[in-house]
């Protein structure tokens, strides 16, 4: 087996060859005076399993220009199978014609990964499993939840409370709190207008309890700014957010740090300066 790291991926996918004791090749990535991309990936693949690592975060066009590239080039250099690891996939979130006349983004992406020579394919914490159905070819959604509540665990938290965004992220907040034997519940939207939404936990009492919420993306953070809003109403003791996906755009950090939480914490499905945990013993263990 070889690992093949995407310039969006390159570090993470370093772990995950360490910890298959197998090669790594970087795939060459440069743009042409024209603006369009030049990918290279100098190895002889020669019925060699290949295992690109690349995940499609911003800049997002660029980075699915550059997996399909390689995932071809891969293919027709020789390799016996070549399996895309997309941890952060892009595009993830507009998995519906939410308006008429809108494309279902996603559902390309998915269509050109399969087209593009992936004979598997490999995600985690994609915003909704659903899409995995989109492929033809094998395709798996892993989850880092169990890694987070480890992280988590280490944290010396007083009764707490693991919370997830919105009732899809429900399974997420028990993954995660399993790894503790923590309490978990999710924030439940209600509708007191036609314009005003306010938002509770379903069950539990946060009052005087520590608090972590997990999320797959936080992208603006206005979901998770609002939740911490609510939550010190209700007199949650310290607040931590945990996600597997740290988009955050723009001043989104600072914005989520100043509404009151206490640390975020996120995986390196994106590189940033908050990704404390690494997803590469789940990709290496699914891989394996
Ligand atoms: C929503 O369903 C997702 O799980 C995230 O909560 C959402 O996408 C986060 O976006 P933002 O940070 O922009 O509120």
């Amino acid at each position: 087996m070889i690992i093949v790291g995407g310039s969006a991926s390159s570090k993470l996918a370093a772990k995950v060859a360490k910890l298959l004791g197998c090669p790594v090749v970087n795939s060459e990535v440069t743009k042409f005076p024209d603006g369009e991309s030049y990918v290279r990936v100098n190895y002889n693949f020669k019925d060699e399993h290949a295992v690109v690592i690349q995940s499609t975060c911003y800049p997002q066009n660029d980075n699915y220009i550059e997996l399909f590239l390689l995932l071809d080039a891969i293919k027709d250099l020789g390799a016996k199978r070549v399996t895309a690891v997309v941890p952060y996939f892009g595009y993830a979130r507009q998995d519906k014609r939410f308006k008429p006349g809108e494309a279902i983004s996603v559902r390309t992406m998915c269509k050109l990964i399969e087209r593009a020579g992936a004979d598997d394919v490999i995600s985690i914490d994609i915003h909704e499993d659903e899409t995995m159905a989109n492929f033809a070819i094998p395709a798996y959604n892993l989850t880092a939840m169990s890694l987070i509540g480890r992280y988590v665990a280490r944290l010396d938290l007083r009764d707490p409370v693991v919370l997830g965004g919105d009732q899809g992220a429900l399974p997420r907040a028990k993954r995660a709190a399993a790894e503790f034997m923590a309490d978990y519940d999710y924030l439940y939207k209600i509708r007191q207008t036609s314009t005003k939404v306010t938002m509770r936990p379903k069950r539990l009492d946060v009052s005087k309890r520590d608090v972590v919420i997990v999320d797959d993306i936080i992208s603006t953070g206005g979901t998770v700014i609002e939740a911490i809003k609510v939550l010190k109403k209700q007199g949650a003791r310290r607040i931590y957010v945990a996600c597997t996906h740290p988009v955050l755009v723009g001043n989104s950090l600072k914005k989520i740090i100043a509404a009151g939480a206490r640390k975020v914490m996120a995986t390196d499905t994106i590189e940033h300066k908050i990704s404390v945990i690494s997803v590469a013993p789940v990709i290496a263990e699914s891989i394996r």
